[in-house]
């Protein structure tokens, strides 16, 4: 049975958390492929929020099975305290719908350290990590000195790993970073009880996503951050240390490429960015405020307020082309009501020529200045439409015109967080 894959296509936020919680009621496995505690999905249901950072956005349907890549880096000690509060609200996350691959890589204390030190020694050229860890993890994972999850199949050895980790860590924090050292002992203490409790959830994800295929389940990929946060393809240095992009959901499930049959990029119908780096469309102005406002546009996983600007059709075409997009799921088409005129940037300006290519590099995309298309705006409130042609002729027009712009529908469009304020089309 094929997969369907969720990527965002913007700098994250994209909400992804709604549109995988969507799709999973049809689906019978939901696995997240990378990324950790990074990311922030926000699900809301009956008017009740749900903010997932591990847990795959699946977790609300009791018929799916919700699987932990082996391309995450997953914080024991956050996952476990995930899976406490979502079990006190009555969701089950026992080990026959939750599973951890064996292959993804432990967030330990000192990668937290280690974040946090490496971001204040960059002084004013930081990236504005969400100092979870993220970065010294995949670092350590690329070093081959990681801690892997299936470590923890054996809590007594684990520990011992654990605690001579921190202890040659200590040597680079306190002699490099001048921090204080981890209290090696009590870590170590720690994390054999997190072993004790999440040996359980081990398991050979590849194999049992395979298998599960092959028996015709239906698997949705759940995709973290975004294109323009990709190691690779995203707007270095300012990105994750992840592969959001489509190569990242196979790497990180283990997955061939065959059974990967619809590729939905989820974008804003704005563009969003929280952190550090070139941002093309940003906005310092009344319509920047409005979209932070409207849009609730601060961080779910830092609380910090995310910088807003108008769409940048130039990235959203790239991200088209890296992930190989079938069709976009267009959210929070709602916060852009009252602002008129709307604006797209379709192209850069740079150096008095135009250009049309989105360049994948900091510096690069520094230079480049947006060049803008005016669209008229709408005043009445969108939020209840459930059809296309409920929606204002300016809102149908604007998404008409992004169709064009990237070349792929817009099969979804989102005019509110609750899992039924969606517009499904078919095309
Ligand atoms: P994710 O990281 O991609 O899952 O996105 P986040 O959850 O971090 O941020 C998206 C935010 O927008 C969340 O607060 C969602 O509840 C909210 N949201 C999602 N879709 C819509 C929409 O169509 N309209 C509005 N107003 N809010 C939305
Ligand atoms: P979701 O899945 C938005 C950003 C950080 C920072 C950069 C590097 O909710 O869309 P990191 O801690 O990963 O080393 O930070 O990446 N970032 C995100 N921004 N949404 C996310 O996840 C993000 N995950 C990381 O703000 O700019
Ligand atoms: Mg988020």
């Amino acid at each position: 049975m094929p997969a369907t894959v969720v990527i965002g296509a913007q700098w994250g936020d994209e909400g992804k958390g709604k549109i995988t919680d969507m799709l999973a009621a049809e689906s019978d496995v939901v696995a997240r492929y990378g990324g950790g505690d990074n990311a922030g999905h926000t699900v809301v249901v009956g008017g009740d929020t749900f903010k997932l950072h591990l847990v795959p956005s699946g977790i609300l349907y009791s018929h799916v099975v919700c699987v932990l890549g082996g391309g995450m880096v997953v914080n024991p000690r956050r996952l476990l305290e995930e899976m406490d509060g979502l079990a006190a609200r009555g969701v089950d996350v026992s080990a026959t719908r939750l599973l951890l691959s064996v292959q993804a890589h432990l967030i330990l204390p000192y990668h937290i350290a280690l974040d946090g030190a490496a971001e204040r020694s960059r002084g004013e050229s930081a990236l504005g990590t969400t100092k979870r860890g993220i970065g010294p993890a995949y670092a350590d994972k690329a070093a081959r000195s990681g801690i892997r999850a299936g470590e923890m199949r054996d809590p007594a050895a684990f520990a011992q790993l654990v605690h001579a980790a921190v202890v040659a860590k200590n040597e680079l924090l306190t002699r490099v970073y001048g921090q204080e050292p981890l209290p090696a002992e009590e870590i170590a203490r720690e994390y054999r009880e997190y072993a004790v409790r999440l040996a359980p959830y081990l398991a050979d994800t590849s194999s049992f996503l395979a298998e599960a295929l092959y028996a015709g389940k239906r698997l949705l990929c759940e995709g973290a951050q975004g294109t323009l946060l990709d190691l690779d393809h995203g707007t270095y240095p300012y990105v994750t240390s992840s592969y959001p992009t489509v190569g990242g959901a196979l790497i990180g499930l283990g997955l061939g490429p065959q059974h990967l049959s619809r590729i939905l990029g989820v974008t804003k119908a704005y563009q969003t960015r929280v952190g550090a780096g070139p941002f093309p469309t940003e906005l310092h102005d009344t319509a920047g405020d409005h979209l932070v406002e409207v849009g609730h546009e601060y961080g779910t996983t830092t609380g910090r307020r995310r910088r807003t600007g108008w769409l940048d059709a130039v990235a959203l075409r790239y991200a088209v082309q890296v992930n190989g997009l079938s069709e976009l799921a267009l959210t929070k088409l709602d916060v852009l009501t009252g602002l008129d005129p709307l604006r797209i940037a379709v192209a850069y300006e740079c150096d008095g020529e135009t250009l049309t290519r989105f360049p994948a590099d900091a510096a690069t995309l520094a230079r480049r200045r947006p060049v803008y298309e005016e669209m008229p705006g709408w005043k009445q409130d969108i939020g209840a439409a459930r059809a296309f042609e409920e929606l204002p002729p300016a809102a149908q027009n604007y998404v008409t015109r992004i169709e064009e712009l990237v070349g792929v529908p817009a099969t979804l469009i989102s005019v509110g967080p609750e899992r039924e304020q969606t517009i499904r089309r078919s095309m």
